[in-house]
């Protein structure tokens, strides 16, 4: 391709000087004498956007990416100018607008130190084969700097000094550096001088990012078509950075609890007897599993929404079966559609129309596992909606439960690019395109389709959607998976990388599929795999099958064992996990941080890839190699409880932590309160009639929250959920517990058991509620007590 380098800006053309200049409410308009435009528009005080023209007009403003219920609104906005430049001031930022090549430099409103500045700033080159511009943008890199995110990338966490390109691709048996791979989130930030800020570049054409790679001092990216549209936000907190993000592209609803239970996979299970088997054994081990899935061959020649009459007589029966024992039933659709015209899908597509064609008429024509198939054209509304309804049956009737689109890139088999040719068509809701536009938008759009099928026909439960393919805000519809990794050692350091890094670029339901797709895992590895995945946002084994069986069982007893403890401890966990959701969905927050997240003012955390906090309070770190006693790990400032021992451990160095194949690198935050559940079966088997409250004391003061509902439904919306925070505050002789509660929900539980971990001083007296109680009222043994649910505030002291 033509895009091989940014720097090749020899024939590349540059805005001239800005020679008119007119402001509309919060867009700020600028126009060159080459007729170059940029629009200018402040969205909230720390967040700008940037769209710039080179033919004096914009096409219709259109994005897939961006959430319609961003915020939007400022505190502050002046604009002002001198001979030099115009300066845009917020309450955050500042922005330089230069009059003589429209450059733009941005500082900080309270320090005006420099936080993001053009190098050559917009620049582009006229592409006579693209039949378009390739829009490009540089900027200084500063001294120090840092870059972060980018989606799926299976690289060092920290970007710098690589360059990447977006093109969603099928990358079966991806390794280190592979690049690109399934998803195309092109969002990064980056971090100087203590500062972070953020820049999406909302292009779906082919981009491509370059991290100080090709000059050192400088940070580029490209788009082989389309406009030069970005948004800049500004922290200085990289966490805000993200929440700002993720607050303009989206985040999902909140999932049924048991989505975030522990799911089994393969490719694949059937006939019915081999499922059944496999949940059986789940029960008879004793090994908490919420969900099953079925691969492509549970259908009928691999047509999509039919069932195989051979495997699967009768799916209604099985299904019910499956749920009566706690199992949901997750079915896998492509979307490649079989040319058959003994088949309905297939005979109505086509009827309608609805399938994707090349520029000159016929329809795109590729090879996928049904063999040859037409593919719908997801960007169109009309064709989104007749998917949706084709969910009917197995939503409605059959009863399944949770729908995994994959092979959405688009993946064909067998052609060069393995996808879609550049010149098939898009409706691209309403602004046809070519392929070179819609391919990175294609999964999903299809995923899109399928949450409101899943939606409708589920409703009022909540719909369950796994996607492989991803563009920016695809978050707001489906959980995703790293997609074909490997068995390996290294992978499992790259599941984690991948984790980190979906989360910080907004998408944090992901996970990777557990003991590796391709290939074999041994147990240890399968251990040491699931001791990470269970603090993953979505916790599935995967395998293709070929190798044998990854089954928690398939190993030996002693790896069973080990995959039971930890299945069990993310079970324990659901509450804490279900509020790190809800953080994530209400909040913005990602769910998982990598220290560099954590504690960007600590530089030791800046190129940390393996440590990483599941939601605010838990300090995971996976044992990444075989043979291990343990490792050595950095732990992050602060005080930290190691969960297994207890021992209090002071932050801001590196360490070696024991972990034998039972346990693992787990730290948690003194001053948490981290809520458990009993250990259950699957989510609903039993009634809670008491929470677990782990409180890890400090000296000091740490909020946490708890977030509970119906666990299911949309109640939630109206106001039926509970939200307590926790105010913990620890003195060395006294400790007080102060509980704010928000929402109308009543939890089914009536008590709370108290565990005191590290607690100085012998207890003599408890206050409930301001009264005087007695120790044995509360049952107070061991630091542990039982108090009401609805208590405000606790208080123990040592006289
Ligand atoms: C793709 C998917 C994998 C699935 C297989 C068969 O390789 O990534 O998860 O099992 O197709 O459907």
């Amino acid at each position: 391709m033509i895009l091989n380098t940014e720097l090749e800006y020899k024939g590349d053309l540059f805005p001239s000087s800005i020679i008119e200049y007119k402001k509309d409410v919060d867009v700020l308009h600028f126009t060159t004498a080459n007729n170059v435009k940029l629009q200018l528009t402040v969205l909230r005080d720390s967040v700008l956007r940037f769209r710039y023209s080179t033919v004096g007009k914009f096409n219709k403003d259109f994005s897939y990416a961006i959430d319609k219920n961003a915020s939007r609104g400022y505190n502050h906005l002046e604009i002002s100018d001198d001979e030099e430049k115009y300066i845009v001031t917020t309450a955050k930022l500042i922005c330089h607008i230069y009059k003589v090549d429209l450059r733009i430099s941005i500082l900080d409103a309270i320090d005006k130190t420099i936080i993001c500045q053009d190098e050559l700033g917009f620049h582009w080159e006229e592409s006579y084969e693209l039949g378009g511009d390739i829009v490009k943008m540089s900027k200084v890199a500063q001294n120090g700097e840092s870059y972060y995110g980018l989606g799926d990338k299976p690289e060092h966490i920290n970007l710098k000094g690589r360059r990447f390109e977006n093109w969603a691709t099928d990358s079966y048996a991806y390794g280190k550096n592979t690049d690109p791979i399934y998803k195309a989130i092109p969002f990064y930030t980056g971090l100087h001088n203590g500062k972070s800020y953020g820049i999406f570049f909302d292009n779906s054409f082919r981009t491509y990012f370059d991290f100080c790679q090709e000059r050192r001092n400088v940070t580029s990216f490209w788009a082989a078509g389309g406009e030069m549209n970005y948004y800049f936000f500004y922290g200085p907190k990289m966490e805000d950075v993200v929440v700002s993000y993720t607050d303009l592209t989206g985040t999902p609803e909140l999932p049924p609890l048991w989505a975030l239970g522990y799911h089994q996979c393969k490719w694949s299970y059937y006939p019915e007897s081999k499922v059944k088997e496999i949940t059986k054994k789940f029960r008879d081990l004793k090994i908490p599993c919420d969900a099953i899935y079925l691969d492509i061959d549970y259908m009928e020649g691999f047509r999509c929404f039919t069932w195989s009459k051979e495997y699967f007589p009768e799916p209604k029966r099985m299904v019910k079966e499956l749920a009566d024992d706690g199992f949901k039933t997750v079915v896998i659709i492509d979307p490649g559609i079989k040319i058959d015209m003994e088949y309905d899908v297939f005979r109505e597509g086509l009827e309608k129309d609805y399938f994707c064609k090349r520029a000159d008429g016929p329809y795109m024509k590729g090879k996928v596992w049904p063999g040859e198939c037409y593919f719908p054209d997801f960007t169109r509304p009309k064709v989104r909606e007749w998917w949706a309804g084709l969910f009917k049956e197995l939503i409605e009737d059959i009863g399944v439960k949770g729908v995994w689109n994959d092979m959405n890139e688009p993946a064909v088999m067998d052609v060069p690019g393995k996808s879609f040719p550049p010149d098939v068509r898009h409706d691209y809701d309403g602004n046809p395109c070519s392929h070179q536009k819609a391919h990175n938008i294609y999964g999903m759009q299809m995923a899109r389709a399928t949450y409101h099928g899943l939606k409708r026909f589920n409703y009022p439960k909540r719909p369950f959607v796994i996607t492989r393919s991803a563009y920016s805000g695809t978050q707001r519809y489906t959980s995703t998976w790293m997609g074909d990794n490997v068995a390996t050692w290294e992978h499992l350091q790259i599941a984690n990388i991948q984790a980190q890094r979906l989360a910080l670029s907004g998408f944090s339901f992901a996970g990777s599929d557990i003991g590796g797709f391709a290939e074999q895992p041994n147990g240890e590895l399968y251990a040491r795999w699931i001791q990470l995945g269970v603090f993953h946002p979505f916790c599935r084994t995967h395998s293709s099958g070929d190798h044998g069986d990854q089954e928690p069982w398939a190993f030996d007893d002693e790896i069973t064992d080990i995959v039971r403890k930890f299945i069990e401890i993310r079970y324990e966990l659901l509450p804490y996990l279900y509020t790190t959701f809800y953080q994530y969905y209400h909040d913005n927050v990602p769910m998982l941080k990598s220290l560099v997240l954590f504690d960007q003012e600590d530089t030791q955390t800046h190129y940390r890839t393996d440590e990483f906090i599941c939601g605010n309070q838990i300090l995971v770190c996976p044992i990444n190699e075989p043979n291990s006693k343990g490792r050595r790990m950095y732990i992050p400032r602060g005080e930290w409880y190691n969960y297994w021992t207890k021992e209090v451990i002071t932050g801001g160095k590196e360490t070696w932590v024991d972990a034998d194949l039972d346990t693992m690198p787990l730290f948690v935050k003194a001053g948490a309160i981290i809520p458990k559940f009993p250990v259950q079966q699957y989510v609903g088997e039993k009634e809670i009639t008491q929470l677990t409250l782990d409180v890890y004391y400090k000296d000091g003061k740490e909020d946490s929250e708890l977030y509970e509902d119906a666990n299911d439904g949309y109640d939630y919306t109206k106001g039926r959920y509970s939200l307590k925070k926790f105010n913990f505050a620890g003195n060395g002789d006294k400790m007080i517990i102060r509980i704010h509660k928000r929402g109308l929900f009543n939890t089914s539980y009536d008590t709370f058991k108290i565990n005191i971990h590290g607690l100085p001083f012998k207890v003599k007296s408890i206050k409930v509620d301001n009264e005087y109680v007695d120790l044995k009222e509360v049952k107070f043994k061991n630091n542990s007590l039982v108090v009401t649910k609805l208590f405000t505030n606790l208080q123990l002291k040592a006289d």
